[in-house]
């Protein structure tokens, strides 16, 4: 496995490989890897001869007050991981590289990233969309492999790609947990000791409101006032939101009548974590 830090590197590498016939999976990722990024990598290798995992924080798609000083990186554990998992190449580029002095353009969505994270995060998914709309355009890959812990983002890059006519098949893959049920995160090693314990409220809401559409209950009010009462009982929890929207809209619904997201961002102290279920996957 190799690492490189350029685009004109990744570029010789890849057409290498197309010369010789073989197909390319693509990962993106802001690193400091776990077991959900780990199984996006695993996926890839399945599907694919090849597989670059690019490794990247992405400075437009963090907000003035977020964390993207602190979030953390740690380059060599993650080609550890992610040779272990059957990475090829590694693509760690510093900000200048991708966002050279008089950086421009951008890519932005408008329904889709109107409600939940969009709504908080409102510079978030211009960050995202354009950073992975550069990233397909460097690697040009057969097939990008998305989580579905960030279900909005893989929605928002799903509309992108029909949208534009990328010609990239997005493969979208399912949340990988702890052994207690916590969402795994790069942002769960800021979370206290009491913290991280406080933080099971995001998967056991999650829990109990799967259950809740699974026994039959349609209506969305009611799911997420209990999903709420459960999450607000903890002290170390505030809500940011418990929604539900329709999976092709993002648009908020009362009934549960067609596909549809529950998605929800609880701050724990001041990390915020977000969980999801997929109503199709009941
Ligand atoms: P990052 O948060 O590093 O996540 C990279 C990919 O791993 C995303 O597709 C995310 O959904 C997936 N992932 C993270 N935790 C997961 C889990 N517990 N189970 C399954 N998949 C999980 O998402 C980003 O980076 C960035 O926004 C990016 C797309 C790389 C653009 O900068």
């Amino acid at each position: 496995m190799k690492i490189v830090n350029t685009i004109d590197e990744v570029r010789a590498q890849v057409k290498q490989w197309r010369a010789e016939g073989l197909s390319v999976g693509l990962v993106p990722t802001m690193g400091y890897l776990h077991e959900g990024h780990a199984s996006l990598i695993d996926a890839s290798h399945r599907d694919n001869d090849r597989t670059v995992v690019s490794d990247f924080v992405n400075p437009m798609q963090f907000g003035p007050a977020e964390d993207l000083e602190s979030y953390p990186r740690d380059i060599e554990h993650d080609a550890a991981l992610a040779e272990a998992h059957g990475c090829d190449l590694i693509f760690h580029p510093e900000p200048e590289e991708m966002y050279h002095e008089g950086f421009s353009s951008f890519v932005d969505m408008t329904v889709l990233t109107q409600e939940l994270c969009g709504l908080s995060r409102p510079v978030h998914f211009r960050g995202v969309c354009t950073v992975v709309s550069k990233l397909f355009n460097i690697v040009k890959p057969d097939r990008a492999y998305f989580g579905k812990k960030d279900a909005q983002q893989l929605a928002v890059i799903r509309h992108m790609v029909d949208d534009l006519n990328v010609d990239i098949e997005i493969i979208g893959c399912p949340i990988i947990r702890e052994a207690d049920g916590l969402a795994r995160s790069s942002r769960n090693t800021y979370l206290s000791e009491a913290e991280r314990k406080a933080a099971l409220v995001l998967s056991q809401s999650i829990k109990l409101g799967s259950e809740m559409v699974k026994k039959g209950e349609a209506d969305c009010g009611k799911i997420i006032e209990a999903m709420k009462k459960h999450i607000s009982a903890e002290p170390l929890a505030k809500i940011d939101y418990v929604k539900i929207v329709d999976l092709a809209t993002m648009q908020q619904i009362e009934k549960l009548d067609r596909p549809a997201l529950c998605a929800i961002a609880v701050f724990i102290g001041k990390t915020r974590l977000i969980d999801n279920f997929f109503t199709e996957d009941i």
